[in-house]
């Protein structure tokens, strides 16, 4: 059909792992260096169109500091997606997207489509997580992973898109 479908996407993940550098890339095409770490949660929107149908994404992207946790179900509760963010070059930040995962599996609806994003993944060399580990743990869990870089761009219009195309399917 040619309706657009609204679907509510939330982004989580630990503090500094490119949550709102993901969503500015893909929603303005640019990325900074600097970006300031959320309070509370920003709100954009972005239409991705897949097999001829629309979908207008109305992203919550949450502040990942740990005082905010409280105010995560707001966003996540009838979120069509969730983007589970960890930063491939630090451990502990894999550590709590599983924790993320476990709680929106727990408290949130059923249907949502939750996807893993393994982000600056520009800086291989800087990797402490493998991707042989996030793709196991992404397969046992039924999510699927992409590995992407807010600063180079790779895989982020990707991650949206997939997302897209899965909820077109339903
Ligand atoms: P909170 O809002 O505090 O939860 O953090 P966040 O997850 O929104 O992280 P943010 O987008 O603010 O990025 C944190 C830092 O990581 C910033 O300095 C970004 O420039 C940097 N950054 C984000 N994504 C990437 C990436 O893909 N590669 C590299 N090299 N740096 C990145
Ligand atoms: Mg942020």
């Amino acid at each position: 059909s040619n309706q657009i479908k609204n679907a509510k996407l939330v982004l989580l993940g630990d503090v500094g792992t490119g949550k709102s550098s993901l969503v500015l890339r893909f929603v303005i095409g640019q990325f900074v260096e600097f970006q300031q770490s959320t309070i509370g949660a920003a709100f954009f929107s972005q239409v991705v169109s897949v097999n001829g149908e629309s979908v207008k994404f109305e992203i919550w992207d949450t502040a990942g500091q740990e005082r905010y946790h409280s105010l995560a179900p707001m966003y996540y509760r009838g979120a069509a997606a969730a983007v589970v963010v960890y930063d491939i070059t630090n451990s502990a930040t894999f550590t709590r997207a599983k924790k993320w995962v476990q709680e929106l599996q727990a408290q949130g609806s059923s249907n949502t489509i939750i996807a893993l994003a393994g982000n600056k993944a520009d800086l291989l060399e800087a990797r402490q997580v493998t991707t042989e580990e996030a793709q196991t743990y992404a397969q046992d869990n039924g999510l699927y992973l992409m590995e992407t870089s807010a600063k180079t761009a790779i895989n982020v219009n990707d991650i949206f898109y997939e997302i897209a195309k899965r909820l077109t399917q339903v």
